[in-house]
């Protein structure tokens, strides 16, 4: 018997860390990237995972129970009761970079919901889902929003406020983003965490930035339903301004960001928890494969061209 589960990445479109502070942001899911998870019987006692991207093969009980795979297992097992555990073989495969803004932890997380439990032959709603990664995001991140997971879960384009059910948005008129990455590892940790010491040391002032941002995502979500998708590039410019302002930007994400603005992109911005990690940049289709070019060339390690629909 095997079961198999499939999702996709995501990207922050505009929004991420005010979202933290309760402001809306935008997010999209990314198929061109896929974390994918197989649960099968093993004929070895024990649930062994096999993660050939990170390089993990280990038995269940030999990882801390804090790890992000081990409390997917034991905190799906006990509120499905099933006790004592079956004996399993879960085969990870991801080609979602790790720590790069596009979810690969969250992505993980919902796959190997859904493959163990379709394997128990129970069957999770989305919310159901939803939740249980939300729980194993607090390991990975500390104080996450929720918007990963949210996305990734229901693989739709999500306006996404903290603590509120998730909604979706209309996409009015398709358009294409085209993401770079850095190739720097920037654990989101850690960025979330030096914007918490700023807003703590001069809450004013943050919110303030935080509330412009909210407004930067609402009068987006508006044009995006509408199809006036080239208003979005001015306001993922005034985002990044204010990544920017905010510390997590890195002189490699500007560096990507100016160079898709050279290459004719209509706007460009960090994405997900900055630093290092993925930007993105809006571009009309004739123009996509240009910046992306214009991307690796500026030292990107990848572009991927996406369509959000
Ligand atoms: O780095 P990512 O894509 O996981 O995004 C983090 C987004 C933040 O707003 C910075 C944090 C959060 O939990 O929303």
């Amino acid at each position: 018997m095997c079961h198999k589960a499939s999702v996709p990445g995501k990207i922050i479109l505009l929004g991420e860390h005010a979202v933290v502070y309760g402001r809306p942001a935008l997010a999209v899911p990314v198929t061109q990237v896929h974390a994918d998870v197989q649960v099968s019987n093993s004929a070895r006692e024990g649930i062994w995972f096999d993660a050939p991207d990170v390089d993990l093969h280990a038995e269940l009980k030999t990882l801390p129970s804090d790890h992000p795979l081990a409390a997917v297992v034991h905190n799906l097992f006990f509120i499905l009761r099933i006790d004592p555990f079956p004996s399993l073989n879960i085969r990870i495969d991801s080609t979602i970079p790790v720590a790069s803004g596009l979810g690969s932890g969250a992505a993980v997380s919902v796959a190997l919901i859904r493959a163990l439990s379709a394997y128990t032959g129970h069957s999770l709603s989305d919310e159901q889902v939803n939740d249980l990664a939300f729980e194993i995001e607090k390991l990975h991140h500390g104080t996450p929003s929720g918007i990963d997971n949210t996305v990734i879960t229901y693989a739709r384009p999500i306006y996404f406020v903290k603590g509120q059910p998730s909604e979706s948005f209309k996409v009015g008129e398709p358009f294409f983003i085209i993401i770079g990455d850095t190739g720097i590892i920037a654990p989101t940790k850690e960025s979330v965490g030096d914007v918490r010491k700023l807003w703590l040391e001069d809450k004013d002032k943050w919110e303030k930035v935080f509330g412009r941002i909210g407004e930067i995502v609402s009068r987006a979500r508006f044009m995006i339903e509408r199809g006036k998708t080239k208003e979005l590039g001015g306001l993922m410019d005034q985002n990044h301004a204010l990544l920017q302002e905010m510390t997590v930007s890195s002189p490699e994400l500007d560096k990507l960001v100016e160079a898709a603005r050279k290459a004719g992109a209509l706007g460009a911005k960090l994405s997900g928890g900055g630093r290092g990690g993925n930007m993105i940049a809006l571009a009309e289709p004739a123009t996509t494969e240009i910046v992306a070019k214009a991307l690796t060339e500026s030292g990107a390690k990848r572009a991927i061209i996406t369509k959000v629909e």
